[in-house]
């Protein structure tokens, strides 16, 4: 007997702020949820990881416009824009406090304890401690798993889109060794971003790219690819987070963010001769734009063999107890922490229009995947959490709406079949992949180094896919996504001679101390 294909109305993938507010949207709109998560804790979620907070209006939408635009060097979408602040303060105020009862900061007297971030001209953001996403999270988590129309199933990766006909119509995923399709009438992936492409970076190691890869590889529109944020201060470490999930050996996850958040309240950056020198690269300093502060942190190690966030001018252990806990677990002592700059987040991704529509059919992208216009070459500190929120929305109320029941298409053949994967294969390849994109395509490129850097990927693409046709294995689907979105990287660098925010092309002349 053919079993009954499974079938849904709304398909979620991914399990961030922007997965649960489509999930939320859609049921409460009526529809039937099933939410995909490869995940199986909630730190597998950058949203998890977040640390500064998230942005509202404090009733001056016009104010936080400009400044998100500024912060773009002038390349944000403006009606994307104008899309994101004019909901904000209604999102938030739905979701994050009526509904989940999240419990912001306040100042003690009876208001939120509004903090700044850098290029912000305006204390905005809320917060919690300095670790806003996991007090999002969780509670999110805890209400969609609870919610009667949401099914969620963790450890579950989506290998590929069901497409028919340049419709989208749900997943298959790994729940079998030959893959499992779900149908649905509409697809929204929300699978975040890209920080396991490189050595260092602040996501988890479950950054990559799936969505994105997935989505190009079925002819969807992506965009702004080459604008891969660096944060400025990040804990370096030794980078063995990254090397040592899919090597399985043990090893401690040292590098660690060190939020914007306490440059806001006054930390200053000096450089190794004991100098602060933000004021030479830029009028707002230590606040200046995060691309302009960390590429002169770059310059300024380079120059002089460090550069430290200097905390002394906080109340370090009261205002950020996360961060100095960090900060002690791994032997950091006194009030100046090394930093360097991080991998942190994707500007660009998969292309919506302002309900996280795609160029496909029935297919949506919300949060760091997609690529909404909002952030440009740069984004604004604390924009990318209210930017899940607000197209997660958007997204889950569109696809309820569609007048779409799921329909059974073919799906693709996968194999699960000699030859065995040899030990090691997808552990190693990342490893290539990752130093080839620190070294090609960073916070600097040069367009020579870039041309050398599509020729390795392209191989590594090519011999990826030659076991892809017979193995199901998560982790190389994982590779596979990660190459695809490397490639595609490579490329909208090597198409874009421009410095501008994030892509800095360094046949231009270097930065240097005004
Ligand atoms: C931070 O806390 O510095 C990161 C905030 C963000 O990326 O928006």
């Amino acid at each position: 007997m053919t079993p009954t294909p499974e079938t849904t109305e709304v398909l979620v993938v991914g399990s961030g702020i922007a997965g649960c507010a489509a999930a939320l949207a859609a049921a409460r709109n009526g529809a039937d949820v099933c939410l995909l998560t490869k995940a199986e804790r909630p730190d597998d979620a950058s949203t998890d990881w977040a640390q500064g907070g998230i942005s509202t209006t404090r009733g001056d939408p016009e104010s936080l416009k400009e400044d998100i635009i500024a912060a773009s060097a002038g390349t944000a979408d403006p009606d994307a824009v104008d899309v994101l602040v004019e909901d904000a303060d209604d999102a938030v105020t739905d979701v994050l406090i009526d509904t989940l009862g999240i419990e912001f900061d306040s100042d003690g007297d009876g208001d939120f304890d509004y903090t700044r971030e850098a290029a912000h001209s305006e204390n905005r953001i809320l917060h919690v401690d300095a670790a806003t996403g996991s007090h999002i999270l969780r509670p999110f988590l805890n209400y969609v798993d609870d919610h009667d129309r949401i099914e969620v199933r963790q450890d579950t990766a989506a290998l590929e889109l069901l497409t028919h006909e340049g419709r989208v119509h749900g997943v298959v995923s790994d729940e079998a060794e030959e893959g499992h399709p779900i149908y649905a009438g509409a697809t929204i992936l929300a699978t975040g971003g890209i920080g396991a492409l490189y050595t260092r970076s602040t996501n988890p190691d479950d950054a990559t790219g799936d969505g994105i890869a997935m989505a190009a590889l079925a002819g969807a529109d992506v965009a702004d690819l080459e604008y891969v944020q660096f944060h400025p201060t990040a804990y370096e470490g030794s980078g063995a987070r990254s090397a040592s999930k899919r090597s399985g050996e043990a090893a401690e996850q040292d590098t660690f963010l060190l939020s914007e958040a306490l440059r806001g309240e006054g930390a200053v950056l000096r450089n190794g001769d004991g100098e602060r020198f933000m004021d030479d690269y830029h009028s707002d300093a230590e606040l200046a734009p995060r691309d302009v502060v960390a590429r002169a942190v770059e310059t300024e190690r380079e120059a002089t063999g460090e550069v430290v966030l200097d905390v002394s001018p906080l109340a370090f252990e009261d205002e950020f107890p996360g961060i100095a806990e960090k900060c002690r677990d791994r032997g950091i002592e006194g009030e100046e922490i090394p930093v360097a700059p991080c991998e942190h987040f994707l500007c660009g991704g998969i292309d919506v229009d302002d309900r996280g529509r795609t160029s496909l059919e029935a297919l949506y992208a919300v949060g760091e995947c997609a690529r909404t216009g909002v952030h440009g070459a740069n984004r604004l500190a604390s924009t990318s959490l209210l930017e899940g929120l607000v197209w997660g929305l958007r997204a889950g109320d569109d696809a309820a709406d569609r007048d779409a029941d799921p329909a059974v298409v073919e799906a693709p053949d996968l194999r699960n079949s000699d030859p065995a994967l040899p030990e090691r294969f997808a552990a190693e390849k990342f490893t290539r992949l990752q130093r080839t994109m620190d070294e090609s395509l960073g916070l600097e490129r040069d367009p020579d180094e870039i041309s050398r850097a599509s020729a390795v990927l392209r191989r590594l693409k090519g011999e990826v896919d030659a076991y892809i046709r017979t193995r199901t294995a998560r982790d190389l689907y994982e590779l596979r996504n990660a190459s695809v979105v490397a490639l595609l990287i490579a490329r909208a660098a090597s198409e874009n001679t421009e410095s501008k925010g994030c892509h800095y092309v360094v046949e231009d002349e270097h930065p240097t101390r005004a």
